[in-house]
């Protein structure tokens, strides 16, 4: 039987396992990424393992997240990245260069590697076939120590493409239909692979906003093959050299098959406040807009921002929308200010940001109360925005321009003639907002820089023989991260700052629940379905064992944060049978005795709650249980490199 894409590059790349559906496997990493809001905490990590220089092939540190700077926290934390990089071997791309995705991409990027990074859009990657993870930081600072990354061995799904796209209908379309057809839990456990002969029809940028969201999907990753269209964008990126060709066998097998022809696929929207309830532009109908974003690492390419100048070129956009954008990278930045695209969006009365995630991270741009925004990124949970009531639609770069002008929710078919945009031959390259790491000659004596921002991170102790505590919080199903650890200008400049951040753990749920936390001093949490679905950080781990969450006993979890959650020393366990979530409750005292025995020798664990016994799950690889034994990974690295 022949390989799938990701079975080849994960074969290449074993160092623990076997390659059974369900059963953990180790990999070598060849990259790492890691973005400054997750960064922080991962570069701490690093450094407490005692490792001197980097054992990838390549790491690159990116500060794009909290680009606003409001207060010194930020450009401490950028400053301290920016130092530590240089220290231990560490590329360092500054503020200002782009959005980690979207500069990895163009510039290190190499098909049929694998990478890491602190960031679930990470799966970016995988538009050039490379294996690329979204992970927890202290995944990323192992790696980085030169060890493996572990993973479930997943399903595999080929999306099989048809067709070709019509004109104004677009890659997010693409996505969007998988989206519809799969939903936000419908990828978990699963690698997407993309293939057919409507592959080739598709250029490299449009590839990577297919893989950008794959992680709405749940899924671990998702790959396009590398082929000739990969060779010329890598050629145009002054790269031909890092080519390799990737293909799945013939004859390879995937547990599941969807079909999708291109030519059939109309421009469409992910609705609020999920990216899988998704709806034809048609079937929403012309609700009146009143912000419209353009960028993100989901769609700020310069395909995206060529099309979007030459659809507003001469016009001016609607006097009730404010239309920001912001450009993927400084590449895409400085070749649209080059060749004239930039007048254009000026003219028509763009608002331009910075090269970096803004608004997608809730950094600026808010819309206004009980606003509609149409947004061309990955991700539209409620709140995200910074505004609470307001309604983000996920949308296409063409949807989002043609909306910008009309002020209502525009179908882009309706506009006009087809707008023909090649890629470039040439990219613009200049790398010079990247910074080499030192020698390590020149690293020895090198100082790391700290602000009194960066504060040390908490770290749990070896897992007790019993744990008795109370019900500290309970929530519904698909809590996301930014529920458990939100998000926003306001707090993410404190990322480093795990004591400061606790005080807005969960409290778009339950506002008491920190000072409830810090009073009992210990306790579980409690939750639905797809626990922790979102983005990969860790945070969402950390600042719950700070606040002393020993365990969460869920109905079923996300597997990021899953994984999170291990690291942290946090046990997740799941309910047995899903119907005995409803006999816990806010404030109940739950015994799980003998746990640490129960996780040690794989037996049955119950929780005593109210004199009755709740059988739980606790599914551990061999390495997951040693990790929660010993209180975390960073315990456990500490004693495997003892
Ligand atoms: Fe940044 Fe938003 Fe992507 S925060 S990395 S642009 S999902």
């Amino acid at each position: 039987m022949g390989y799938t894409i990701a079975q080849k590059i994960i074969k290449n790349h074993l160092v623990d396992g076997q390659m059974k559906v369900g059963e953990e496997i180790g990999l070598r990493i060849d990259q790492t990424l890691t973005q400054d809001a997750t960064g922080t905490m991962a570069y701490l990590e690093f450094e407490a393992m005692g490792v001197e220089r980097v054992k990838t092939e390549r790491s690159v540190a990116y500060i794009d997240h909290n680009t606003l700077q409001s207060g010194f926290e930020s450009a401490d934390d950028h400053r301290f990245i920016g130092s530590i990089a240089k220290k231990h071997g560490i590329y360092f791309s500054r503020p200002g260069n782009g959005i980690c995705h979207q500069v990895h991409l163009e510039r290190f990027g190499i098909p049929g590697k694998t990478l890491i990074g602190s960031d679930s859009h990470t799966p970016t990657g995988g538009g050039i076939g490379m294996l690329a993870f979204g992970a927890g930081g202290l995944d990323v600072a192992v790696a980085m120590g030169g060890g493996a990354y572990y993973i479930t061995m997943p399903k595999m799904v080929r999306v099989n493409l048809t067709g070709k796209l019509r004109p104004f209908v677009a890659a997010k379309d693409v996505i969007l239909e998988v989206l519809r057809r799969m939903s936000v839990k419908g990828g978990v456990s699963k690698i997407i692979e993309y293939g057919g002969e409507g592959v080739a029809t598709l250029t490299v940028p449009e590839r990577a906003t297919i893989t950008n969201m794959g992680a709405e999907l749940g899924a671990t990753t998702s790959v396009f093959p590398s082929d000739e269209v990969t060779k010329s964008f890598l050629a145009a990126q002054g790269r031909e050299e890092n080519w390799v060709p990737v293909f799945a066998d013939e004859d390879a097998e995937y547990d599941e098959v969807i079909d999708i022809n291109l030519s059939e696929l109309v421009p469409m929207a992910a609705c609020p406040h999920s990216p899988d309830n998704v709806k034809t532009i048609d079937e929403i109908g012309p609700i009146k807009v009143d912000q419209v974003c353009i960028g993100s690492c989901t769609n700020s390419s310069y395909l995206d921002l060529m099309r979007v100048a030459a659809m507003l070129k001469g016009k001016t956009v609607h006097p009730d929308v404010s239309l920001a954008i912001a450009p993927g990278s400084k590449q895409v930045f400085n070749m649209i200010a080059q060749n004239g695209a930039l007048a254009d969006l000026i003219a028509a009365g763009a608002r331009i940001l910075e090269s970096a995630c803004g608004p997608c991270i809730g950094m600026g741009q808010s819309p206004n109360s009980g606003g509609i925004s149409l947004r061309t990124f990955n991700r539209n949970f409620e709140g995200r925005s910074g505004t609470k009531d307001a309604g983000v639609y996920l949308v296409s770069p063409e949807v989002a321009a043609a909306s910008a002008l009309t002020g209502v929710l525009t179908d882009p078919r309706t506009f006009g003639d087809e707008i023909k945009i090649e890629l470039p031959e040439h990219f613009l390259i200049n790398d010079n907002m990247v910074e080499p790491p030192a020698s390590p000659e020149e690293a020895k004596d090198l100082q790391i820089l700290r602000g009194p921002n960066i504060k040390e991170f908490p770290n749990a102790d070896p897992i007790a023989a019993d744990i008795s505590a109370d019900v500290l919080l309970k929530v519904g199903d698909n809590i996301t991260t930014d529920h458990i650890m939100p998000a926003g200008a306001k707090i993410l400049p404190y990322r480093s700052n795990i004591p400061y951040l606790s005080n807005f753990c969960f409290a778009v749920c339950d506002e008491a629940f920190p000072e409830r936390a810090r009073k009992a001093g210990k306790g579980i949490i409690v939750g639905g379905q797809n626990y922790g679905q979102g983005s990969s950080r860790e945070h969402a781990a950390l600042v719950p064992l700070y606040l002393g969450i020993k365990a969460v006993i869920a109905k079923s979890f996300a597997r990021i944060h899953r994984a999170n959650l291990i690291n942290a020393g946090i046990v997740p366990l799941t309910f047995a049978n899903e119907a005995d979530y409803d006999k816990l409750s806010l404030g109940d005292a739950v015994e799980l005795t003998g746990i640490r025995a129960c996780i040690e020798n794989g037996k049955p664990i119950a929780a005593k709650v109210n004199g009755e016994d709740i059988p739980l799950v606790c599914e551990l690889s061999g390495r997951q249980k040693d990790i929660l034994l010993s209180g975390g990974l960073l315990n456990y690295t500490k004693e495997s490199v003892k």
